[in-house]
């Protein structure tokens, strides 16, 4: 425990840390698909003389810069926010990993807001070839700065033998490369990038939407069914890449994902195929959607219609970016460090001298109370609470809450003390027939450590002075703390 814990009631910090990921996501790969689509679209319109339809474009390309200028760049700082508070740990390891990929990938995103604003503030004003070239610049920046953030977001799921050959020996940056270009970078790339090429279309119908299609018919029915085809692409391909992948996940990985699908007719599907069957769900009514109103009646086609296909979309990235987090669970770099910032390393550690024993977070009063004394008093009893409460903090908040989301109290509800041990047990000893070893990590600790959880959270349930809570452990011998 070097981090102090983040503790947001109910919905829990990973949910704060997905609700900004998601919205991020959404912006970002808008902005890289929308580097694409302006300077084709004006291409295009440059070519055909259409003075109209350049128009739509430049006030395209003014919502695109507000959009991803603004909201990009604050929900990029919000992730970072969110993530070093909910999943310190990890963060640190990427950062002492990546730190040169992320400078990399910094002065990309520089160039590409850059790019962004002279491409709005230059139309009219310099040559056409000298504009089409400013919004090539700003679309070949956007896709540099993903593929340089795809191989840090992949390597968490993959993070490759040569990695975690080295893991924990400091010589983990030797190994920058492999990390980076790890076995699903490339399918991620692929897959990420035709996102990147639906979403431009989806954010366009916003524009499209608005073209008043009474005074416009023509042009009204060339932009939506232009944009329209933007969702071709993804259509064909993102099977193919989504297969391609899947087979690139480690197999206990996409276990998971497999139990789930086999086991949908007795309807026992498990979170991830869940989340994946929301992703083909929103995904195949957005094609739907598209082909009904933008393609087949674009004049009918209204901001409102726009706005329903952008929540669909926001479902679709949100749902597949959790499929995709949860694909990892109990790993926040696979095989490494599981999600509560334990490292794989260190399970044997804090078994044999505790988990708490060198953690920063405990005061030295608190710690000389548990080495004993008298069990009725008070004082020792809240010193026992406070040692459970600490190891839940610092083992079961990173995906679980007391009250809200996977909610302690709702899921230990019709436990008693016995029961609650019980599980205790089963997570401790971590074996590989247990049914919680694909999804939550080892419980580490010393017994009595062990024995402090189960108390602090059968009062958690059944309230304080439960009968079945039992005395503080007498003079338990506690490794000395240093
Ligand atoms: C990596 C994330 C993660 C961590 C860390 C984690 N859990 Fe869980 N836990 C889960 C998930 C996912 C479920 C399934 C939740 C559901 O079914 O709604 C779960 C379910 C449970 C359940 C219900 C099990 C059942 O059979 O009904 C209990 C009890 C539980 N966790 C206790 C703990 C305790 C205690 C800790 C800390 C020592 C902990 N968990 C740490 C992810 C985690």
């Amino acid at each position: 425990m070097n981090y102090p814990v983040w503790d947001v009631p109910i919905v829990g910090s990973a949910w704060v840390i997905g609700a900004i990921a998601s919205f991020h996501v959404l912006v970002s790969h808008f902005a890289i698909g929308g580097g694409f689509y302006l300077p084709i679209a004006e291409r295009k319109a440059l070519r055909e003389g259409r003075a109209d339809w350049l128009e739509v474009i430049k006030g395209h390309s003014r919502f695109f810069m507000v959009l991803t200028a603004a909201f990009g760049t604050v929900t990029g700082v919000g992730i970072w926010f969110a993530i070093g508070l909910g999943s310190s740990e990890g963060t640190s390891t990427l950062i002492h990993n990546f730190v040169f990929g992320w400078a990399i990938e910094y002065c990309f995103f520089l160039v590409e807001v850059t790019a962004a604003m002279v491409y709005y503030y230059t139309w009219g004003r310099v040559s056409d070839r000298m504009h089409l070239a400013i919004g090539w610049i700003y679309a070949g920046s956007a896709w540099m700065s993903l593929v340089v953030i795809n191989g840090i977001l992949t390597f968490m799921l993959t993070p490759g033998a040569g990695w975690l050959g080295v893991a924990g020996t400091g010589a983990e940056a030797s190994q920058f490369w492999h990390a980076i270009i790890n076995p699903t970078y490339f399918p991620s790339l692929a897959l990420r990038t035709l996102i990147c090429v639906s979403l431009a279309g989806i954010w366009a119908f916003i524009t499209a939407s608005r073209i008043d299609g009474a005074s416009q018919p023509q042009l009204k029915t060339d932009v939506m069914r232009w944009t329209s085809k933007w969702l071709i692409p993804s259509f064909v391909l993102l099977p193919l890449c989504f297969a391609w992948y899947l087979y690139n996940v480690p197999a206990e990985n996409r276990g998971l994902l497999e139990l789930g699908i086999k086991t949908i007719g007795q309807g026992v599907f498990t979170q991830v195929t869940r989340a994946a069957v929301v992703t083909v769900m929103t995904s195949a009514t957005i094609c739907v959607i598209v082909y009904l109103l933008a393609w087949r009646t674009p004049l009918g086609f209204n901001f409102g219609h726009a706005c329903a296909l952008l929540l669909l979309a926001m479902a679709a990235t949100a749902s597949t970016e959790y499929a995709r987090e949860m694909l990892r669970k109990p790993y926040v770099v696979n095989q490494h460090m599981y999600s509560n910032g334990t490292r794989k390393s260190q399970v044997d550690a804090f078994n044999r001298e505790g988990y708490l024993t060198r953690s920063v977070w405990v005061r030295p009063e608190e710690r000389a109370l548990w080495q004993g004394g008298d069990s009725a008093d008070p004082k020792v009893q809240a010193a026992h609470m406070a040692r459970g409460e600490l190891m839940f903090r610092g083992q079961c908040m990173a995906c679980h809450t007391v009250d809200g989301y996977r909610s302690m109290r709702t899921l230990l509800q019709t436990r008693d003390r016995l029961a609650i041990g019980n599980i205790l047990t089963m997570l401790h000893e971590n074996k590989d027939d247990s049914p919680y070893k694909k999804f939550m990590p080892p419980l580490t600790g010393l017994p009595e450590e062990i024995t402090a959880l189960g108390d602090y959270l059968n009062q958690l349930v059944h309230g304080a002075g439960s009968k079945e809570t039992p005395p503080p452990p007498q003079a338990a011998p506690v490794p000395p703390s240093k």
